[in-house]
């Protein structure tokens, strides 16, 4: 049997994701509610989702919706039915009831269940039935988040639950890990366990709700919405009857009753509407103040409110657990009780929840977005340490026989969930060079990968260095954070301006751009495999690159412009050179000019491989990818592909209108300026941008070569980072986030 037809059931927050992904993935599916107006409602909602649920916009109408009782006859077509309705069992159970009367024989049914152990859910089945029902617990939202747990038992056909998973894997493009039938499966039994440790600790420690979401963020490598914030996010109503389930489900002696008891100020949260971010808000709410927005934070003991401060821990951007919970202050100490904590829980669930440990370490990081699981910071810690830290730790069986063996690394394989060669498994395998502070560089096979890793794979000299040193063989630009890069490094940037070091930005720009140069003209083939965030820079590595390999989740774009700056590493030249292999261009050439104008002086980005497309930010030589797992095979077997008689680009010649172009652009800045929509500054960027893709002072007849529109790019660059109003802008970015519009 393949899965060619599906029918999901229920079109709330998890049915409408869950369809969303079929319709990416190209699968018929219908969409079925109580009443034809609810999944209707919910199909226009994916249309307007942010960040979209769809990959591609105009398949919207791949999604049918209907109603269960005058549609259910889709039933009969289909090869998967999911069940994705409200977590009630009597409701579930009767839906069952109508799905397996009506159901061709063979087809797969699940439910998206988070709470109801599969047990209780197939009660009522027969054997027959049974060997064909399971769960596929899904994450939110379903396009983002990589894992999917499949809950199976004995009872299963096993074969199609392997058909499932294999589907669910190239299809969907999800990391499958089969579970087994325990409360909470693996991810939520973990990061539910981890969020009310760091929430119960920061109340008994008396950390601030800011100050926890400090520690429990990005210094652990976990998001940094915290624990407070995550629980806004998810909805603090929700987690509270998450809680209830894991409690009626877990036996007495296990240690989680100790963390999930409603506490008061929960229950005064949810009883005044502040459930979080879809209520009042919660432990954050937004308030205004003389017609301002200002965040404010619950205080945990008095609860009440006061406006949100922002905590300095001093500590560097990379991740050092160990310096971390070696810290003397009452961070150190409240990091150094929540990570062992958790740690020592999930090793608990060694080996009756999973005989491998590896899938918990893998469900936090695809359905939690953690750097690390438990285990792998447990290895960074190193064993020992972590026993002889605190003669109070009650160590389990599971550490007493690793700390027996007197060995500090037991970390085998990684990503055992899948059979693909990817990029954590080749890291194990391949020799590293560490020299580098912003990259490493694996040797693996015919290839080198160079993998960033500073702080949102920002880029600054030594990520640079990193790519000139390992152009000398064939190479993959890929890496397993959540961002394939935002951009250069705003941060180094702005500490020699700040210095009016204008020479030092100077050679840091034209050390970008001859790195750019050397990947594009090198006797290698280089490839680029992003994946989430690539922006500015990073996307300028993009296009220089011989072929980018993208992930479906890409978020990408030339965006230099919002923080007053244009992109000088070769960004501006390449996608003019794109553009004006437009046909158009052949005809008049100020065409692709001011196409790129529009394209970099808007900052505009796109959310997916097929929004890329019409942009030129991919061209059709490029891949697009739904399983980010695959990124690094797809780029292997593309190296093998392309590399015998492999040749390096001819080198372009730009011929460029100079002023006629300009004054074009001017009057669009200038219209703008009138209408308001951009402000003085925003006039000086354009106007630089204008310059340099206008060619400068130059005429038709003319050629400028790659080299002088680098030049060109620099000049601009180095010209405005020394205004006043980019700093300003770029101020603002770094510190909110946010675009400055002057
Ligand atoms: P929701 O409340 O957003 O949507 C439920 C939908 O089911 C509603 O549209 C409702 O009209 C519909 N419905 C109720 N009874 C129905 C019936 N008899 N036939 C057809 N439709 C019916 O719920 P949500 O959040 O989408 O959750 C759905 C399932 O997914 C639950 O089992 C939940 O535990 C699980 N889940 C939820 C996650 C989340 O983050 N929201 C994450 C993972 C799993």
């Amino acid at each position: 049997m393949n899965i060619k037809n599906v029918v999901v059931i229920g079109s709330g927050t998890m049915g409408s994701g869950i369809a969303a992904q079929l319709c990416n993935a190209n699968v018929p599916v219908t969409l079925l509610d109580l009443k034809t107006e609810i999944s209707e409602n919910a199909k226009k909602k994916i249309f307007k989702s942010r960040p979209p649920l769809l990959i591609d916009k105009s398949k919207i109408d791949n999604i049918k919706v209907g109603n269960i009782e005058n549609n259910f006859d889709i039933v009969k077509k289909a090869d998967w039915v999911v069940e994705a309705v409200v977590e009630r069992i009597e409701i579930k159970h009767k839906l069952y009831e109508k799905i397996l009367k009506t159901r061709k024989k063979d087809s797969i049914i699940s439910s998206n269940t988070s709470t109801i152990p599969l047990k209780v859910l197939s009660k009522k089945m027969s054997d027959e039935d049974k060997r064909d029902f399971c769960i596929t617990h899904f994450f939110n939202p379903v396009r983002y988040m990589g894992l999917l747990e499949i809950v199976s038992e004995t009872t299963n056909d096993e074969k199609k639950i392997n058909l499932l998973k294999n589907f669910c894997e190239d299809n969907l493009g999800k990391g499958v890990i089969i579970c087994k039938d325990t409360p909470g499966f693996l991810g939520n039994r973990v990061g539910v366990y981890a969020m009310q440790v760091a929430m119960t600790e920061a109340i008994k420690m008396k950390l601030s709700v800011e100050e926890a979401d400090a520690v429990f963020g990005r210094p652990m490598g976990i998001p940094k919405t915290g624990v407070f914030g995550l629980y806004d996010l998810i909805g603090i109503d929700l987690m509270a009857d998450v809680l209830k389930s894991f409690l009626k489900e877990l036996s007495t002696t296990d240690i989680f009753h100790e963390v999930a008891q409603e506490t008061s100020l929960i229950k005064n949260l949810i009883e005044n509407g502040y459930t979080g971010r879809k209520g009042k808000g919660g432990f954050y709410r937004v308030s205004k103040k003389d017609g301002k927005k200002v965040l404010e934070v619950i205080n945990l003991t008095t609860e009440d409110y006061l406006p949100s401060r922002k905590i300095d821990l001093n500590i560097d951007e990379k991740i050092d657990l160990k310096k971390l919970v070696s810290r003397n202050d009452k961070y150190g100490k409240y990091a150094w009780s929540v990570i062992s904590k958790i740690i020592l829980y999930a090793s608990s669930l060694i080996p009756s929840v999973t005989k491998d440990y590896n899938n918990i370490d893998e469900a936090m990081r695809l359905g939690f977005n953690w750097v690390k699981g438990p285990f792998e910071m447990l290895e960074e810690l190193g064993v020992k340490f972590f026993v002889e830290k605190n003669d109070q730790l009650k160590i389990n069986e599971f550490i007493k026989k690793l700390y027996d063996k007197k060995t500090d690394t037991f970390y085998g394989e990684r990503q055992i969930y899948t059979n693909l060669e990817t990029l954590g498994k080749v890291k194990q395998l391949a020799k590293i060079n560490k020299d580098n502070k912003s990259a490493n560089i694996y040797e693996h096979k015919n290839y080198k990968i160079v993998e960033f890793n500073t702080k949102a794979n920002t880029l600054d000299h030594d990520s640079m260095d990193a790519l000139k040193k390992a152009s000398d063989q064939n190479m993959i630009i890929i890496n397993e954070g959540t961002q394939f890069s935002a951009g250069v490094n705003l941060n180094y940037v702005m500490d020699f301006a700040k210095e009016k070091d204008w020479k030092a930005i100077e050679r840091f720009v034209h050390h970008f751009q001859m790195t750019c140069k050397q990947l594009k003209y090198s006797d290698n083939l280089v490839i680029s495999a992003p994946s989430g965030l690539t922006l500015g820079g990073g996307k300028e590595v993009c296009l220089q690159s011989d072929y980018v390999v993208a992930h479906t989740n890409i978020v990408m774009g030339l965006v230099e412009t919002l923080v007053g700056l244009i992109p000088a590493g070769g960004g501006t030249k390449e996608m003019l050179w794109r553009w004006m292999q437009n046909p158009e261009a052949q005809k008049d050439p100020d065409f692709a000019p001011q196409k790129v104008f529009d394209i970099i002086g808007y900052g505009k980005t796109v959310s997916s491989p097929v929004e890329a497309l019409p942009f030129k930010f991919l061209l059709d030589k490029d891949k697009s990818i739904m399983n980010r797992d695959k990124l690094l095979s797809v780029s292997q077997n593309l190296i093998n592909e392309k590399k015998d008689g492999y040749k390096p680009p001819k080198k372009p010649i730009f011929k460029l209108s100079g002023d006629q172009v300009r004054d074009k652009m001017f009057k669009i800045l200038e219209n703008l300026f009138r209408e308001k929509k951009i402000l003085k500054h925003g006039m000086e960027v354009g106007k630089k941008l204008a310059f340099v893709l206008s060619g400068g002072n130059t005429t038709l007849d003319k050629e400028l070569s790659e080299d002088d529109m680098y030049a060109l790019e620099l000049e601009a660059f180095v010209q405005l980072i020394q205004m006043e109003k980019t700093q300003a802008r770029i101020k603002h970015t770094l510190s909110t986030g946010k675009p400055l519009v002057n």
